[in-house]
């Protein structure tokens, strides 16, 4: 699964193996892994195909796996969207070589939660509603785009800071997923990466607009994803998330986006 060389374009310094990390030691129900093969879920960025991630046993209860897999593909569709997104950001002649090497950094953190959550798709059962969000979620990513790069980055703080909240409420103690420490530990590394993401596009944006637009702009991109979570608010509760106290939590921009 994290073999850097199988593509040049993913850095051995991202690599994480899930071999080493430990077992759980608690008994829980294995869900029946559905025979779900490893396909993008919204954008074809042809890193998944080159890696050859291995599908991602999880060790749930078979409600909480079932929860997980109706979420998943919000979060990979994203993790797809923001490979390419950070390919031609990191190639644009407009910006310092210090500037192009952060954001190149970015994408090559966004190739690797590709990799690592299309594992972990193809482990869990198949979503119920996945064909008929599918083009929802394609919208909203698309709808991040803007010829003006300051804009666009203040969407994905506003996003990757509410990917961060989402997160820190799934890796809870006795959240929903604490019984897979390998999921926990994934989903950590994922945490600790968007928060990086979060706040260096948060930083891109100030730099370029002004106060009151990247405001708005995040605002907008929050109550849209809020739209996509709530289509899917019996999953979160699945996962022991009130979706009322995300969305309230949600509603409000983080610090790093509006000073
Ligand atoms: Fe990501
Ligand atoms: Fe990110």
């Amino acid at each position: 699964m994290n073999n850097p060389t199988a593509n040049p374009n993913v850095s051995q310094s991202s690599g994480f193996s899930f071999d080493t990390l430990q077992r759980p030691t608690s008994t829980v129900i294995r869900p029946t892994p559905a025979k779900q093969s490893i396909t993008p879920a919204c954008f074809r960025t042809g890193f998944v195909r080159a890696a050859h991630p291995r599908v991602f046993s999880v060790r749930l209860r078979s409600d909480s796996a079932e929860a997980l897999a109706e979420v998943l593909p919000l979060f990979l569709c994203g993790e797809e969207s923001a490979v390419l997104t950070f390919g031609q950001l990191s190639a644009m002649d407009s910006l310092s070589a210090v500037d192009r090497g952060r954001l190149s950094e970015i994408g090559n953190d966004e190739a690797w939660h590709e990799i690592w959550l299309s594992g972990l798709r193809a482990g869990l059962p198949t979503p119920r509603t996945e064909s008929t969000g599918s083009r929802e979620m394609r919208l909203f990513y698309l709808s991040l785009n803007d010829a003006r790069i300051g804009m666009h980055l203040a969407r994905i703080a506003a996003l990757d800071s509410a990917v961060c909240v989402i997160l820190g409420l799934l890796r809870r103690r006795h959240g929903a997923l604490a019984s897979d420490a390998r999921l926990s530990d994934l989903f950590a590394r994922i945490h600790r990466d968007e928060a990086r993401h979060a706040q260096i596009a948060a930083i891109f944006a100030r730099q370029r607009e002004s106060a009151l637009d990247v405001y708005h702009t995040a605002h907008a991109t929050r109550t849209s994803l809020i739209r996509l979570l709530l289509a899917r608010a019996d999953a979160l509760e699945g996962l022991a998330i009130c979706p009322d106290r995300l969305i309230r939590r949600l509603s409000h921009l983080p610090g790093q986006l509006l000073s």
